[in-house]
């Protein structure tokens, strides 16, 4: 479903986020930070407002969503690859591990994501991630229903979050797409099964690979507003 992600999600709507989190490393960083590697990049939707502050290295692990990202951004680096191993000659001034974290379904796969970010950063450096969801604040059967219109494309979508096993480290987000190409119907389906920690556990993580962890908090008028996200900052020593 790649190909429907610049309509679902347009770039423009990141610009918000983008820029937050811009302010939040300048705030973060000893040095002016240059560089970033952006682990689980996606399309480049958040890169398109970050490439104005810094130099963007993407990784993501599906070619499709690469090329969208190549695509919007053809002044960043891209590069396929995997969270929990890739490890790339530059080192980082930052590491950026956004809403691709979410695929990660156990600890160990979470902590090998934050292993690549140590290892992929200069000394002095941050890893940024954003813990989305939480055991404790897991909301059953949330529902968000949204429109979009691109060009010649109208797209109604259903996103519905479920955890069909609240004592295991994974949850469900199912996606229903109600898609009309010059007004012709059709209909895809979609699940994505994701990882749900308490931020305790990230917290462990990131000091059991070598970073120092500080929580801040993450808000967003339009994408979710009135909701907060906890933000956790490693400093590599
Ligand atoms: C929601 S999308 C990110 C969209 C991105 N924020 C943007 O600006 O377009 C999540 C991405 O994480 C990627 N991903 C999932 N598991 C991964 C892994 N193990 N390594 C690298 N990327 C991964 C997916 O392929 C997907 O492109």
């Amino acid at each position: 479903m790649a190909w429907i992600w610049p309509t679902m999600s347009p770039p423009a709507e990141y610009i918000e986020e983008a820029e937050f989190l811009t302010n939040l490393i300048k705030s973060y960083m000893t040095y002016s930070p240059k560089t970033i590697l952006h682990l689980g990049c996606g399309g480049g939707h958040i890169d398109m407002t970050l490439k104005k502050h810094f130099e963007i290295t993407g990784v993501d692990i599906s070619k499709n969503m690469l090329d969208l990202a190549k695509k919007l951004n053809p002044d960043n680096s891209y590069v396929r690859g995997d969270m929990r191993n890739i490890r790339l000659e530059e080192k980082f001034d930052v590491v950026l591990l956004y809403d691709g974290i979410n695929y990660m379904l156990s600890e160990r796969d979470l902590k090998a994501a934050f292993e690549t970010a140590h290892a992929n950063l200069k000394d002095g450096g941050i890893v940024l991630t954003v813990v989305e969801e939480t055991p404790s604040s897991f909301q059953q059967n949330k529902t968000h229903v949204s429109h979009r219109t691109g060009e010649n494309i109208e797209l109604t979508y259903i996103e519905h979050w479920y955890d069909p096993d609240p004592d295991d480290s994974t949850y469900e987000t199912t996606f229903v797409y109600l898609i009309r190409k010059n007004k012709k119907l059709t209909t895809e389906f979609d699940l994505h099964i994701c990882g749900i920690f308490e931020v305790e556990v990230w917290e462990r993580l990131l000091k059991e690979v070598g970073f120092r962890p500080k929580q801040d908090t993450f808000t967003h008028s339009t994408f979710a507003p009135g909701e907060e996200y906890p933000i956790l900052i490693g400093f590599k020593k």
